[in-house]
């Protein structure tokens, strides 16, 4: 059963005063629960004090969120563990209340219906009408309120369609709606550069870095539909997925290459034995 605490207590309701239902003022992360831990907590925690400070809001104390998780998740090895940080209740009206009193959500969901026990198939991915919002400002950050994905998800309802890309208003290919994006081209790898839209997510930090220790030449680019097309390889990540190939895109094939190849084999295909 899926377990959820609001500020440390076993809840399933928030005030309706809260502001992250208001005007989505708040951030989340979606953390892969391994072996009883959460893993890349580091990089998770990094993204949601960036994000705070950015948004002006005071940051959660780790160790509060870190026993949160571990209460709700129990004895259980495997799952997925959901933090939400809004800024509290408020009066009416946008300007921030000068002393925020912050919510603190933490849900654990079990290994099961979320995250699959083995590697993922490769993906078939289509293209979305729905395009990301740009906002520097906001770019980077897993802020609430994320109804340009929700808009794109709403595109299609075939279950063999696995993700969906997305691009800015300029036609920009961004990323997944639910996936940051690599393609390999003449042996490089290709992410689209993030800031101005786009969520920096922890998987491709990990890849990244995975990358240059491979001796992989790495660039953030400002990456077209020609791009995606004449992709040697391409794959997708999250924190729950890890490394997935793309199979097809709009029809196209391509083919696990050796770059998502040797990435899959250092990270693990789902990620299992790495470790932040
Ligand atoms: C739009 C978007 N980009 C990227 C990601 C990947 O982020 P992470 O690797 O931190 O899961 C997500 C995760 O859900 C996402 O929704």
């Amino acid at each position: 059963v899926d377990t959820w605490l609001v500020n440390g207590q076993v809840a399933d309701a928030v005030p309706v005063s809260d502001r992250g239902l208001a005007y989505g003022d708040g951030l989340f992360e979606t953390i892969a629960w391994r072996g009883g831990q959460p893993r890349f907590f580091g990089l998770h925690m990094e993204r949601l004090a960036e994000g705070c400070r950015r948004l002006g809001m005071p940051a959660p104390i780790e160790a509060q969120l870190l026993a949160d998780m571990r209460a709700a998740a129990g004895h259980q090895q495997r799952g997925t563990a959901r933090i939400m940080v809004t800024r509290g209740s408020g009066p009416r009206g946008y300007a921030p209340p000068p002393q925020p009193a912050p919510l603190r959500v933490v849900a654990f969901f079990p290994a099961g219906a979320l995250v699959t026990e083995v590697a993922l198939p490769a993906a078939s991915v289509r293209m979305c009408r729905a395009t990301v919002s740009v906002n520097p400002l906001l770019a980077g950050l897993k802020t609430l309120g994320r109804l340009d994905h929700v808009l794109a998800r709403a595109e299609w309802s075939d279950p063999q369609i696995a993700e969906g890309l997305m691009r800015d208003p300029a036609g920009h290919v961004v990323c997944g709606t639910m996936s940051n994006l690599f393609a390999v081209r003449d042996g490089r790898l290709l992410t689209p550069e993030l800031n101005r839209c786009g969520v920096r997510g922890v998987m491709r930090r990990v890849v990244m870095r995975a990358a240059q220790d491979l001796g992989i030449d790495v660039a953030e680019v400002f990456l077209s539909d020609d791009d995606i097309v004449k992709a040697e390889e391409l794959f997708l990540t999250n924190a729950l997925i890890g490394v997935r190939p793309v199979a097809h895109f709009e029809g196209r094939p391509y083919a696990i290459g050796p770059v998502t190849g040797a990435l899959r084999r250092v990270l693990g295909a789902n990620v299992e034995e790495c470790r932040a």
